[in-house]
């Protein structure tokens, strides 16, 4: 099931940025006025129509494998799931923004104009958000600089990659002559874009590297370290490519030669690595669509990235086991154990430590403050029936609290609207939303709540 994920995210990843880099390309990059270049239009056009049935298809299949993690079972009970999750979760509202959007650029998809691309562009930034608030960088909020930051590494990334892709597929198929020097103009001005996006997508890159990997051994020690690694080797290979174009290819074809320190260097490697070439245009052509492959596998490896756990949860792991040092372990042998009636004597569930700030985060990322208060925190007032949580800590035991939200059935505090007609609790199931260090960390976080309770029902 995690492959299909990471399929389904990779689909998606690269529709779009296969749409926003498609009209980059027709509003920045290619000259405004050529009349050669309407038939390029029009195949960039269609590319953009087919990228946002792409995206759409793959925010439905999305959406559809968040409702199974929640609902479990087959296809079926999970397409019955999909308006809960909808109506009920953070990821479904901005889901709900996102299919928003997505209706609208199907409908100005189909608009010729050269506004109408304009404003599709806009959109697909608006889209390009929902992607950054549904993943990793929005674990500490909505509003955050990480958010920002993943947005427009998003954003710079897909203007460079899905723009070689959209030169690859919609424009090179346009015979360079017949352009009149149109292509080769537009070439010079697509690598000067890469080249501002590349500096975004590095310096973003960074920030939010330096947010999901807490030291530099993650890179080694931590899947994710690993798959990022493999990442940055490939972008690394993607910018040697974009630079013998930009200083060895591009100079040619547009006959005004690139005389700095850099561009000497890299010619001189590339001479070295493949010999001169004799037909720099084709060349042009091969190298563009190697780096728009390069660029496909970036993608990938981005959509594993966003399926797996980020590096500072391994590294919370061990800063867990501090916290855990007061507990001192029991030893005893199996026979003990089954003649003791199946627990040591006085067994208590325990469970280990967490980290209160994170919980703070999961217990605002899960909207949990839309039924709890806790004074002196600056939640939004409890919109749906439920018991205040402030000074929950001095009154229960974490084991308590971690059963209240993982079995909110086992003990129903009586309140108005606690209990629903089933005679359940009103408190929504978490198992899927919420990770052992999640439940871990939000309990915490609860029983550090030692305040004192205004109107504790
Ligand atoms: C839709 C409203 C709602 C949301 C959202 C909600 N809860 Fe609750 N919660 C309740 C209700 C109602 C009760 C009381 C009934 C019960 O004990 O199950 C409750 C009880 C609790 C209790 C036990 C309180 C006590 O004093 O015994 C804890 C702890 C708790 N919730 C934590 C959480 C956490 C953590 C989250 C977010 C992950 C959360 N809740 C989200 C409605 C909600």
């Amino acid at each position: 099931m995690l492959a299909v994920a990471m399929f389904v995210r990779w689909i998606g990843l690269g529709a779009l940025a296969c749409l926003v880099g498609g009209l980059g390309v027709d509003l920045l990059v290619l000259p405004g006025d050529a009349a050669e270049l309407v038939p390029t239009r029009r195949r960039l056009r269609v590319w953009g129509f087919v990228c946002v049935v792409v995206v759409a298809i793959a925010t439905g299949a999305e959406l559809l494998l968040r409702a199974r993690t929640l609902a479990g079972g087959d296809l079926g009970h999970a397409a019955r799931a999909v308006p809960l999750v909808l109506s009920r979760t953070h990821f479904g509202a901005i889901w709900i923004a996102r299919l928003v959007l997505i209706a609208a650029s199907l409908v100005v998809a189909a608009v010729a104009a050269r506004g109408a691309r304009a404003v599709a562009l806009a959109l697909a930034i608006g889209v390009a958000l929902t992607s950054a608030l549904s993943g990793h960088a929005a674990d500490w909020g909505d509003v955050t600089p990480s958010v920002l930051l993943d947005w427009l590494h998003v954003l710079a990334a897909s203007l460079w990659i899905g723009g070689l892709a959209a030169l690859t597929l919609a424009v090179f198929p346009a015979a360079p002559e017949a352009t009149g020097g149109a292509l080769t103009r537009a070439c010079a001005r697509f690598s000067r874009l890469a080249a501002w996006s590349l500096a975004v997508v590095v310096l973003s890159g960074i920030y939010n590297a330096g947010g999901q990997l807490p030291d530099v051994a993650a890179f080694r020690d931590t899947p994710y370290g690993r798959v990022l690694l493999a990442k940055i080797a490939v972008v690394i290979a993607l910018v040697a490519l974009g630079a013998t174009s930009r200083y060895t290819l591009l100079p040619r074809l547009t006959g005004t030669p690139a005389r700095s320190v850099v561009a000497r260097g890299v010619r001189r490697c590339q001479l070295a690595f493949s010999g001169p070439v004799r037909a720099p245009w084709s060349r042009l052509v091969t190298v563009v669509a190697c780096e728009a492959a390069l660029g496909a596998a970036v993608l990938g490896l981005t959509a594993v990235l966003g399926e797996s756990t980020p590096a500072r949860h391994a590294g919370h792991v061990s800063h867990v086991a501090d916290v855990d040092a007061g507990q001192t372990p029991v030893h005893a042998t199996m026979e003990q154990l089954h003649q003791a009636g199946g627990v040591p004597g006085g067994w208590m569930f325990r469970l280990p430590g967490g980290d209160a700030a994170r919980g703070r985060a999961v217990f605002g990322r899960l909207e949990c403050f839309r039924c709890h208060r806790i004074a002196g925190e600056s939640y939004p007032r409890p919109s749906a029936p439920g018991p205040e949580l402030t000074g929950i800590g001095a009154q229960h035991p974490a084991a308590y609290i971690a059963e209240s939200i993982v079995n909110s059935n086992a003990v129903i505090v009586e309140g108005p609207g606690y209990t629903g007609r089933d005679g359940r609790s009103t408190m929504p199931d978490y198992r899927n939303d919420l990770s052992v260090a999640d439940l871990l960390d939000v309990v915490a976080y609860l029983a550090s709540q030692s305040g004192v309770h205004r109107h504790r029902p």
